[in-house]
């Protein structure tokens, strides 16, 4: 049913003759609707027309009962009323308020005119009664024609536009219904893109982690060797030596027990000379001691290594501990010595004030080293193998305030302007391949801004140096120390 052309009026009266009454006065309008019209005009200021007042589908009720099943019938045919007349006094059955009222219950948008003689409801009552409505007009008898005709027309055309109010109203829901569901496709698309840029950059960063641990390797495994070796050589010497200490020990027991039994001979003489002279005790006297004390010293120097890289890579920490920062950073130093050593000198300034900062060891101790390879990496583009001489990198620490500052000062070759915005961003790199792939600063920022509340900055100066600045929150620090 197109709702324009729904022009269905029920009159629901308990007399016959009112029916009549209603029809004449809208079947009235169709065969004299220019009168009614131009009445309509000038209380509507409307051009005339507009208002036709013919075409009225009318249907009659003589009790609120059958009203409400007319109602019903026609919503079920898929044709509902518009409006209707409904009487106040309709004995034996319902009254017109009854009537309204379960009637509003099956349709509320049907258009109601209550036709009364008498003040059987004051509209309070009336309202106290079927509720607050706008879909109620009171019109009293006698009706004045025109004011019937026009109460039809104003409200049939009052439904229309709640009809078209409401599929408007369905409509915008569709498009929104349908704008929210892109909108949740896209979120569900972004969500998904969010986690697998999660999961590249875990894997990102172990890829990071294994190829920084493979070059380290290369480093420590030499850094370790040197110190084998000599205590290999050193032990290998002892062994030696106590060899010809063996064998000069036998002449001498030899000698003794010749002399025990006062049977000396000058060749048990000449034997013990020979096998002292083949000793050499004054030389074993020096350099024995010389070589322990050497073979000790590389043996505490492995043990340094070996601690340094046990505290660098703090297998399975994955919460936040309190780190000395300092050792933290020495150790970096120590395990990445290979990566500097040839091209700088490492110089520390701890400040001893620094209490310890809640941070994920390992992951600060990646950062440590991966601005060290940088800072060795920018010095040795400004000093070649180090063969006429050696830069410096500066690593420092220092307590300001609610905050833990380490600076990594290098007298490399700075950063060129060009390159300043970008450093940070994953992938980006000045270096050639096999030297660099861009990942370590993006690292360095991921670990200390989000993973630590904290601010990483540089200052640089092209031809002069880099500085990088790490500040980390002691705030959980400070908050304990107030406590106490
Ligand atoms: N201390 C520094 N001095 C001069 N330039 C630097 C310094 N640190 C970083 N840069 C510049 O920033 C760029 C990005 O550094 P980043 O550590 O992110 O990547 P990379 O060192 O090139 O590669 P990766 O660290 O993944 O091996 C470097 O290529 C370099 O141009
Ligand atoms: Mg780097």
């Amino acid at each position: 049913m197109k709702p324009t052309t729904n022009r269905r009026v029920l009159i629901v009266d308990d007399n016959h003759a009112i029916h009549d009454d209603f029809r004449k006065i809208l079947c009235a309008g169709k065969n004299n609707s220019g009168a009614m019209d131009q009445a309509a005009a000038a209380l509507f200021d409307e051009p005339q027309n507009a208002t036709t007042s013919h075409d009225f589908k009318i249907d009659s009720a003589m009790q609120g009962r059958e009203g409400l099943e007319r109602v019903r019938q026609a919503l079920q045919e898929g044709e509902p009323y518009a409006m209707a007349f409904i009487d106040v006094r309709m004995p034996p059955g319902w009254d017109g308020v009854e009537t309204i009222a379960r009637i509003w219950e099956v349709y509320p948008d049907l258009q109601v005119v209550m036709c009364t003689a008498y003040s059987d409801y004051s509209w309070d009552e009336m309202i106290a009664k079927i509720g607050q409505s706008d879909r109620l007009v009171i019109l009293k008898k006698p009706f004045d024609n025109v004011e019937v005709l026009q109460l039809a027309n104003a409200l049939i055309a009052k439904w229309h536009l709640l009809q078209q109010t409401r599929s408007h109203v369905s409509e915008l829901e569709a498009r929104v219904r349908e704008r929210t569901k892109e909108i949740e496709t896209a979120h569900a698309k972004l969500q998904t893109e969010i986690d697998e840029r999660n999961k590249m950059e875990i894997q990102l960063r172990h890829a990071q982690k294994m190829e920084s641990i493979g070059q380290l390797a290369a480093g420590i495994a030499h850094e370790i060797n040197t110190p084998t070796q000599y205590i290999g050589d050193n032990t290998r010497f002892v062994q030696d030596a106590f060899g010809d200490i063996t064998r000069l020990v036998t002449e001498y027991d030899k000698l003794f027990s010749a002399a025990e039994k006062g049977a000396v001979t000058p060749e048990l003489i000449g034997a013990v000379k020979s096998a002292a002279a083949a000793a050499d005790m004054a030389y074993l006297s020096v350099e024995i001691p010389k070589a322990i004390q050497q073979s000790l010293d590389g043996v505490s120097r492995v043990t340094h290594i070996v601690r340094a890289m046990k505290e660098f890579s703090h297998p399975g920490t994955t919460e936040k501990t309190a780190v000395d920062l300092a050792k933290a950073i020495q150790s970096t130093v120590t395990v990445a010595s290979n990566e500097w050593k040839y091209v700088a000198d490492v110089v520390t300034e701890f400040d001893p004030a620094l209490p310890p900062v809640s941070c994920l060891p390992g992951e600060f101790n990646q950062v440590v080293l991966n601005l060290i390879v940088n800072a060795s990496h920018a010095i040795a583009d400004v000093v070649g193998d180090g063969g006429n001489g050696k830069g410096t990198i500066i690593v420092s620490t220092r307590h300001d305030g609610d905050w833990a500052e380490v600076r990594i000062r290098d007298t490399g070759t700075g950063i060129p302007e060009h390159a300043r915005a970008k450093v940070f961003d994953p992938f980006f790199t000045t270096k050639g391949v096999g030297k660099g792939t861009g990942q370590g600063l993006a690292i360095a920022h991921n670990v200390v801004v989000e993973k630590h509340g904290g601010t990483i900055a540089f200052e640089t100066e092209t031809g002069k140096g880099t500085t990088f600045i790490i500040r980390l929150p002691l705030k959980a620090a400070s908050t304990e120390r107030k406590a106490a």
